[in-house]
């Protein structure tokens, strides 16, 4: 594999050389796709649910007669947006004679209409779908199915940010795509959720076939011990030495958030420092906060004064217990109980803080960290 300028990547998924232990995970998904089994990955953003998925692909790549497909969401509003995806993102990649693949893809379905498109900076080849207006997504989702049950060996296909479905103004998808999910018999499925919380999870689910037939999986932060080590390594390997203390301080700052870690291990590294100090690294933090500054507070401007207050007392206890209770609404001044409650819900709601058994905390690390001086 490539050496990459900065071993500490922070967009998406570079080498296992470069990712962080998950092998207990890794296994589990590897196990579950073994024994016909499929799995739902479960965790907060930024966490590192995409990377994993990335990593299992990268283990199966080996493998003769697998073949991974991987679909993001996120970007899709409606099932005509999933039906387009997953032909573009299975069908488009399953031949590389795409012009056979083209007529046997014209013979095979009624109303998908695929068509050649090429990258205007590259010129590389895709393949594009089309899709009757006046034609249920429903019916090409199954030949799409029926397809892919065709095909030869095993398939894994990963919906990433799948909570996406809840969003569509078609009620049904869930139990559409159970339906696929259960008969096809080569096809193994990852299922990626973001969710704010564990607990939210477990209630959501009850109403959500899926999970019901899934193995579960909820990935937490990656373990101090072995996240240290990492990246005194990967610093090492770099010709920087980094003392044990940097590399705590980094990771209970970051909360071992993955992606904060990796930003600050990224902007450590980019300084080019042999042996930074402490102090050195408290400033770094400092800067990244200050570049920040003017998003946060443009957040202000954004939430109510009580949604605003309780966002900062939150952050000021690094995991509050108790938001509700009158010691912690005195202390911090907050009101009345119940505009408290009405704050807590909104920020739930608006994602800017999760819960975690019991405890409250600022989603986002670095907003957390700056709202705790301010
Ligand atoms: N095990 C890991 N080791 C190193 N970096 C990781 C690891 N997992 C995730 N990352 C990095 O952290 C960031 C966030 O991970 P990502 O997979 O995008 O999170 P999520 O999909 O949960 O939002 C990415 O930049 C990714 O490269
Ligand atoms: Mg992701």
């Amino acid at each position: 594999m490539d050496k990459i300028e900065n071993p500490f990547p922070v967009i998406a998924y570079h080498s296992p050389e470069y990712f962080c232990n998950r092998q207990s995970e890794t296994d589990q998904i590897l196990e579950g796709i073994k024994n016909g089994r499929n799995t739902t990955v479960t965790a907060l953003r930024r966490m590192g649910k995409t990377g994993l998925i990335q990593h299992v692909f990268q283990q199966l790549k080996s493998k003769k007669g697998v073949r991974c497909f991987y679909l993001d969401l996120y970007p899709t509003t409606s099932q005509a947006d999933l039906v387009k995806l997953l032909a573009k993102s299975t069908l488009g990649k399953l031949d590389s004679n795409q012009i056979k693949l083209m007529r046997e893809l014209a013979n095979f379905f009624t109303h998908l209409r695929p068509m050649i498109q090429y990258d205007q900076m590259s010129g590389a080849p895709s393949v594009e779908f089309t899709l009757d207006a006046n034609v249920q997504a429903e019916h090409s989702l199954e030949q799409i199915f029926a397809y892919l049950e065709k095909q030869p060996g095993q398939i894994v296909l990963a919906f990433d940010e799948f909570q996406q479905i809840l969003e569509y103004s078609e009620k049904n998808t869930e139990a559409l795509l159970q339906t696929f999910v259960q008969k096809a018999k080569n096809i193994r499925f990852i299922f990626v959720d973001s969710q704010n919380s564990m607990m939210q999870a477990m209630f959501r689910n009850q109403s959500r076939p899926f999970y019901q037939s899934t193995d579960m999986l909820n990935l937490v932060a990656i373990e101090h011990d072995i996240y240290r080590k990492f990246i005194i390594e990967k610093f090492a390997e770099g010709k920087r030495k980094i003392s044990d203390a940097i590399a705590d301080r980094i990771l209970d700052w970051c909360r071992h958030h993955t992606y904060y870690v990796q930003l600050l291990c990224n902007r450590l590294y980019t300084k080019g420092i042999r042996q930074p100090d402490e102090w050195y690294v408290e400033r770094l933090m400092a800067e990244l906060l200050d570049e920040n500054s003017s998003v946060y507070y443009n957040y202000r401007k954004l939430l109510t004064q009580n949604q605003w207050l309780l966002m900062k007392a939150i952050a000021k206890e690094n995991g509050a217990r108790q938001v509700l209770g009158g010691e912690f609404i005195r202390k911090n001044e907050l009101g009345s109980t119940s505009s408290v409650q009405t704050a807590l819900a909104a920020l739930l709601d608006k994602e800017m803080i999760f819960d975690e058994e019991g405890r409250f905390y600022v989603y986002d690390v670095l907003l957390s960290r700056w709202l705790e001086q301010h």
